[in-house]
């Protein structure tokens, strides 16, 4: 009786039987994995909470820190990470003259890396790559937040800012939407390997 009982529970599983859960399985974590990223979207983030205009700190000291560390200069609470741009390139003048703090000899930008474009993660750093990369679905963005890969529909977006009195100021009420996945203003490679898999 034992034995029978056995036999019983070790009967294979059919192929189709394998495949039907299979199926389900890989759709339920699809699922489960679009329901998540569409939730954190929901969900109030960094910067949510904060309006109008704040000053970040002395615009020239930023900009020298961003290019002493090679890294954005990060401001966790607004969910910004703040670049600093060239505004002797002409076509990133064209593209960001208008809305981006325009410095003695240096341009900065807040862009803002708490929400990919795409379904909403965190889009970190990569400082091997010297671009930002999303760990979610593997979208990256050169330092200017242009879209140089992945399934984002455009570059990360960014607030507009200033420089008054020598500080650099962003004004949390115009955050401007990303520019469109053919702009590329910087036109610069990653510099070394990747951080996520692609
Ligand atoms: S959330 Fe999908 S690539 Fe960033």
């Amino acid at each position: 009786m034992a034995d029978e009982t056995k036999s019983r529970r070790l009967q294979p599983v059919g192929r189709r039987t394998f495949l039907r859960y299979s199926l389900f399985g890989a759709t339920s974590a699809g699922l489960g994995g679009f329901g998540l990223a569409a939730l954190a979207q929901l969900w109030p983030r960094p910067g949510d909470e904060l309006t109008g205009e704040v000053p970040i700190g002395v615009a020239a000291e930023l900009a020298s820190e961003i290019d002493g560390e090679r890294a954005p200069y990060r401001v966790p609470e607004g969910g910004l990470s703040i670049v600093r741009w060239d505004p002797a390139n002409a076509a990133a003048e064209r593209a960001y003259g208008e809305d981006h703090a325009v410095g003695e000899g240096f341009g900065l930008m807040a862009l803002y890396t708490q929400a990919c474009p795409h379904l909403g993660c965190a889009v970190p750093w990569c400082q091997s790559s010297q671009w930002f990369e999303c760990p979610c679905h593997g979208s990256r963005y050169n330092r200017y937040g242009e879209w140089t890969g992945g399934p984002a529909p455009r570059g990360l977006d960014r607030y507009a800012s200033f420089i008054e009195d020598g500080v650099f100021v962003v004004d949390f009420s115009n955050l401007i939407t990303g520019p469109a996945r053919t702009a590329n203003a910087l036109e610069q490679s990653a510099e070394g390997p990747s951080c996520v898999d692609a």
